[in-house]
């Protein structure tokens, strides 16, 4: 091999090693391997203690947990937000319940927020109205239909008690579902 050879040689072998680097991730990327969010599925996250819930009083909490994309896996980011109302024990039962909704909406996404005045769920951007059991109802003042496609989407939860601390502790498992739709399909 002369010396023009060898030089050849060892720029296309350089040119190699470059193309590979950039174009994994973006191969990574294309295929759909990348995933926006990696969160063990089917998990219950703890989100509040039982004590810190009134009874009767909606509260919104944010979901903890880890993100990726392609290239940088975050911590502790907001993967979304859920609706906690904690409902008085039914008469005979020793326990309260508590149940959890998602706060998105299902007609386009939008943070459902909770109207004092009214007691029920009202999403701001096109005024769809939901009661506390995140059924869908019509507006109360202009009486229209509501644009959600159906009710709020539940999640599941539970109350445990830690072991070490005794606390008694509301956890839901997180997931996500497909907006637009009367059909309630799940996305994560
Ligand atoms: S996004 Fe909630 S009513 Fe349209």
């Amino acid at each position: 091999m002369n010396r023009r050879e060898l030089l050849q040689w060892l720029s296309r072998g350089m040119a190699t090693t470059i193309a590979a680097i950039i174009g994994l991730p973006g191969i990574r990327y294309l295929s759909g391997k990348a995933p926006s969010v990696t969160e063990p599925e089917s998990d219950f996250r703890r989100l509040k203690r039982l004590q810190d819930l009134s009874v009767g009083r909606p509260v919104m909490v944010p979901v903890l947990g880890s993100k990726q994309d392609a290239w940088v896996q975050s911590d502790q980011q907001v993967l979304g937000r859920v609706w906690l109302i904690r409902r008085p024990a039914a008469s005979g039962a020793a326990e309260t319940e508590v149940h959890a909704f998602s706060s998105v909406c299902p007609h386009m996404g939008c943070q459902i927020q909770m109207q004092p005045s009214s007691q029920k769920f009202v999403c701001p951007c096109h005024r769809a109205t939901f009661d506390l059991n995140g059924e869908r109802q019509n507006d109360p003042v202009s009486q229209e239909a509501n644009h959600a496609p159906r009710d709020m989407d539940p999640l599941a939860c539970r109350v445990v008690c830690d072991s070490s601390s005794e606390d008694a502790w509301v956890e839901v498992k997180f997931e996500t579902f497909q907006i637009g739709s009367k059909q309630r399909v799940v996305r994560s």
